[in-house]
């Protein structure tokens, strides 16, 4: 594994713009994730199950987290998009303007009116039957709150999803952070400008790599350039250590 980092570690080091795209394996020391071994879907295997990892109020960022925190402060990291809505990133002191949350964070909430988005230190409740209402109102404008967790059948919202691809279209290094890259179009983002433009018999792809940090295989493994199978602590840790010194913590 230490070989890996270590590479891993050399293509931070000489990118030019590193984005990240995260998934539920980072959370995974104190969240089940959805698939994987542990995964909720995995043990009772059928989709309809709620998945709403209960994210209680007093859940601290892990190592992972804390590892990109600061990577970023130190000038490693252009942008990261999470697939969790956890909370755990932004949490984590990660700069909002350098992150978005593609599926949603379940303690924000937007008014259906004024538009103003609401970072509670609660649990939004949510009232499925409802349609993303959360019964109550704006305390601006008096307007229907709604909670912002993105569903399977639900389109990601625009500015985001369009911030995600132009951050990773000027990205020179892309590394996926524990996800099995299962539910588009958030997995097909890091991938996505990786065209290939065939001149004179010979392809040559944007000088972009990419790298998938999963304890498990994923779908997008044969586009990768570089894989590590190990947790997203020990990997981020490693890495963080390479570049920041034994006690960046
Ligand atoms: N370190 C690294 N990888 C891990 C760890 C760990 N400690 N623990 C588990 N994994 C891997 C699992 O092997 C799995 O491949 O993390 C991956 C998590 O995959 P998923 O549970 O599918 O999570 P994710 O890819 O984020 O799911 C995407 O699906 O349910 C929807 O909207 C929900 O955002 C979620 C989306
Ligand atoms: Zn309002």
């Amino acid at each position: 594994l230490a070989p890996k980092c270590y590479s891993l570690a050399q293509l931070v080091q000489t990118a030019k713009r590193t984005s990240i795209l995260l998934g539920a394996g980072i959370s995974a020391p104190i969240l089940p994730t959805f698939r994987g071994q542990h995964g909720l879907w995995t043990k009772n295997a059928h989709k309809n199950t709620k998945a709403d990892a209960k994210v209680s109020d007093g859940l601290q960022p892990t190592l992972a987290h804390e590892g990109l925190v600061a990577l970023e402060k130190a000038g490693f990291i252009h942008y990261v998009a999470t697939q969790n809505y956890d909370d755990l990133s932004s949490r984590s002191g990660f700069p909002e303007h350098k992150l978005s949350e593609l599926h949603g964070n379940i303690f924000v909430e937007t008014c259906d009116d004024c538009h103003k988005v609401f970072h509670r230190d609660f649990e939004v409740p949510k009232d499925d039957s409802l349609e993303h209402e959360t019964g109550r109102h704006c305390e601006d404008c008096g307007g229907i709150l709604r909670d912002s967790i993105i569903h399977f059948e639900e389109d990601l919202p625009e500015p985001s999803l369009t911030k995600a691809m132009n951050k990773f279209a000027e990205s020179d290094l892309i590394i996926v952070v524990g996800s099995s890259l299962k539910v588009e179009p958030a997995a097909g983002l890091p991938f996505s400008n990786k065209h290939t433009t065939t001149t004179t018999r010979q392809s040559s792809k944007r000088d972009v790599n990419t790298c998938i940090v999963n304890l498990q295989p994923t779908g997008y493994d044969s586009q990768a350039d570089l894989i590590i199978h190990g947790t997203c602590d020990q990997v981020i840790d490693a890495v963080a250590k390479e570049l920041l010194g034994n006690n960046w913590r």
